[in-house]
């Protein structure tokens, strides 16, 4: 399922993002934000069970989560910024990388390092990537948590290309996509247009 989260706040903020004029320091804090305003909407199914205690007025039964787990996931580098700030609202939860590089004779994207929870096949998986574009490092990053035994994934991208979210459904079509906007394409660069620029760069100042 693709989820586009249309709120105001999360327009607006993606809107900054955009714009080519927001510095480094804006930019990192406006994709921390992002993402957590995401993650409120891409946790909305999590299980909730009653629990008794009192209040200092009563007692009664009160929702709580089930204690069902989670792992963040990010595919390096640019995809550290999500799941950095997604730990604040879910402390408790354990925290995977999984690096890509693209072979230079197959074009195709390589897992040159992958670092996962042991039992991510009993979590629930939130893998981050701010920018879903060809979607090839999606795709092998999925790969790798479905060959380790993940089997509920959810792809969190603060951007997404038509191209791309194709190219998820096709190769993984039980993968749910949250992002905040869907844009018009890809250009000839393999860059999301309009888009907001490399991803990584802006969040590293390394451009
Ligand atoms: N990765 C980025 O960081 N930006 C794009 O537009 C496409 C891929």
């Amino acid at each position: 399922m693709l989820t586009v989260v249309e709120h105001p706040l999360i327009q607006h903020k993606l809107s900054l993002m955009r714009d080519e004029r927001t510095g480094v320091k804006e930019f990192r804090e406006l994709a921390g934000e992002l993402s957590l305003l995401l993650a409120y909407e891409a946790m909305r199914d999590l299980e909730l069970v009653p629990v008794r205690f009192a209040t200092p007025v009563q007692e009664g039964d009160f929702p709580m989560l089930s204690g069902k787990k989670l792992a963040l996931v990010a595919i390096l580098r640019a995809g550290l910024v999500m799941t950095e700030a997604m730990t604040d609202l879910i402390p408790a939860a354990k925290v995977g990388h999984i690096g890509m590089y693209r072979d230079p004779e197959t074009l195709q994207p390589v897992a040159y390092y992958s670092k996962l929870p042991e039992d991510i096949g009993s979590r629930r998986v939130f893998l981050t990537d701010p920018m879903l574009a060809t979607g090839g490092s999606a795709v092998a990053a999925i790969d790798k948590l479905k060959e380790v035994g993940a089997e509920r994934i959810t792809l969190m991208c603060i951007l997404a290309a038509p191209e791309g979210i194709e190219v998820i459904r096709q190769a993984h079509p039980d993968v749910d996509i949250v992002t905040a906007a869907v844009d018009e394409r890809l250009n000839d660069h393999g860059y999301i247009v309009p888009g907001l620029g490399d991803a990584g760069d802006r969040i590293y100042g390394t451009k």
